[in-house]
């Protein structure tokens, strides 16, 4: 350490190196200076070999006077000399901050301008804290130069702040415009089929008045689709209905012709009372054409209970029909024959179009004021038997018709083709929904 250093001169706490390198600078460091304290009379001063020194007798023995002075005031201190506070270097300093602030392009930009600038290691906070290294009559001026230029810099900072945020704001309002006349490339979403829409509906009409869903599978057994519904071997139906048959014959399984298969299936699953509603897909070799298509929709309706009569079955056909087609739209029998059902009718719901009335314009019914819609009957007490239901307790009816149809009659379409092909334009017109 070098004896400079032990001057018994108060130090200030937290000088900086130039500040002491200044002083030190201003000071005659000759070894005869009366000022100095000769490290052999420190009791705490090493040796120059770094040892401490014992505190030696003769220093214990000296008296008041003849102990060395200890400096006083430093009165020919020249603050000039510390560099950063120099006006030239402030002015520097100020100039280069201006310069960085107007070139900040952006508000990340200047955030950095005012770290470098600004900030507590920027060349004028350092020299802001020079100050206190000063005597007090330096103080003042070095400290209003040091502070106009803080200012400066700050002002400049806070105005360059200000048109960056309005720049920045505007560039936003440009950058996030979203052009609604744009083109959208943008995979629209799916929907859903408008036949499982209808079939949706059709199934709900059923299960607000009670009943259940019922469904089976596609690929039925020969005997379910046709011996249970009392459609013997060489009964003409079973040719009537053109069956897809699956490979090898022997194995006597179809593609089901009809949704009727679910009765058969519910009533051997379930007990009476039966209330079941089955939409699904059936399949027949039928020509592809406007009004025909090898695989189409159908809904059955199923009910088994005590004392139900063709009464039950009217009635819960024209709920449905004015559900399906509007309020007072009902429905009309007219006898036929189905294996399944005895007594048997075809069902006609009535036009709502022209509601019967100057029927003979009307194109939706070509002038019959009804439209042929399903059939119907009360359940053959052979199905009862075949399905394992009492029928001297239960009686039952039932009926089945298309879903496509009832489609097409819907939305006045005289072509079920669009309905199997998949474009979603067609689908999109009728309201598909996700
Ligand atoms: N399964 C018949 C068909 O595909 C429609 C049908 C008629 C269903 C009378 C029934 C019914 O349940 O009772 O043509």
């Amino acid at each position: 350490m070098h004896p400079e250093q032990l001057r018994a001169r108060p130090q200030r706490v937290g000088r900086s190196r130039a500040a002491k390198t200044a002083a030190a600078k201003t000071h005659d460091q000759s070894p005869t200076h009366p000022n100095r304290t000769s490290w052999r009379t420190n009791r705490f001063a090493r040796t120059p070999t770094g040892s401490l020194d014992s505190p030696v007798s003769t220093t214990l023995t000296q008296t008041h006077d003849e102990r060395p002075e200890l400096s006083g005031p430093n009165t020919d201190y020249d603050p000039v000399e510390v560099t950063p506070l120099k006006s030239e270097e402030v002015e520097a300093a100020r100039d280069a901050a201006l310069a960085a602030i107007a070139g900040a392009a952006d508000l990340d930009a200047l955030k950095q301008v005012r770290l470098d600038h600004a900030g507590d290691r920027s060349p004028l906070a350092l020299a802001n804290r020079e100050i206190g290294a000063l005597p007090p009559q330096a103080r003042k001026e070095a400290g209003q130069r040091i502070g106009q230029a803080r200012g400066a810099v700050n002002q400049a900072i806070a105005a360059r702040q200000a048109v960056l945020e309005v720049e920045h704001e505007e560039r936003m309002l440009v950058e996030e415009t979203v052009d609604v006349t744009l083109p959208t490339d943008r995979a629209r979403p799916g929907g859903r089929h408008p036949i499982t829409l209808q079939s949706e509906l059709i199934a709900d009409i059923f299960v607000a008045m009670g009943w259940e869903i019922a469904e089976g599978p596609v690929v039925e057994a020969e005997w379910l689709n046709f011996d249970a519904l009392n459609l013997g071997p060489d009964h003409p139906a079973r040719t009537l209905q053109d069956t897809f048959w699956t490979e090898p014959v022997e194995n006597h399984v179809v593609l089901r012709t009809q949704t009727s298969p679910v009765q058969a299936r519910t009533m051997l699953t379930r007990k009476p009372p039966i209330y079941v509603a089955c939409p699904g897909r059936v399949f027949r070799t039928d020509e592809y054409d406007a009004t025909h298509s090898p695989m189409f929709h159908q809904v059955e309706g199923l009910v088994v209970d005590e004392g139900i009569t063709m009464a039950h079955l009217k009635g819960s056909l024209d709920h449905l029909a004015s559900q399906l087609f509007g309020d007072g739209i009902d429905t009309r029998f007219r006898p036929s024959y189905f294996p399944f059902t005895e007594p048997s009718a075809e069902v006609d719901v009535r036009c709502f179009v022209c509601r019967g009335v100057d029927s003979a314009s009307c194109r939706t019914c070509r002038g019959e004021g009804w439209i042929e819609w399903g059939g119907c009957g009360v359940v053959n007490p052979r199905v009862l038997v075949a399905c394992g239901v009492d029928p001297d307790v239960y009686t039952g009816f039932a009926f089945g018709m298309g879903i496509d149809r009832s489609f097409m009659f819907r939305h006045d379409l005289e072509d079920l083709r669009p309905l199997f092909e998949g474009d979603v334009r067609f689908s999109a017109a009728f309201g598909t929904e996700i």
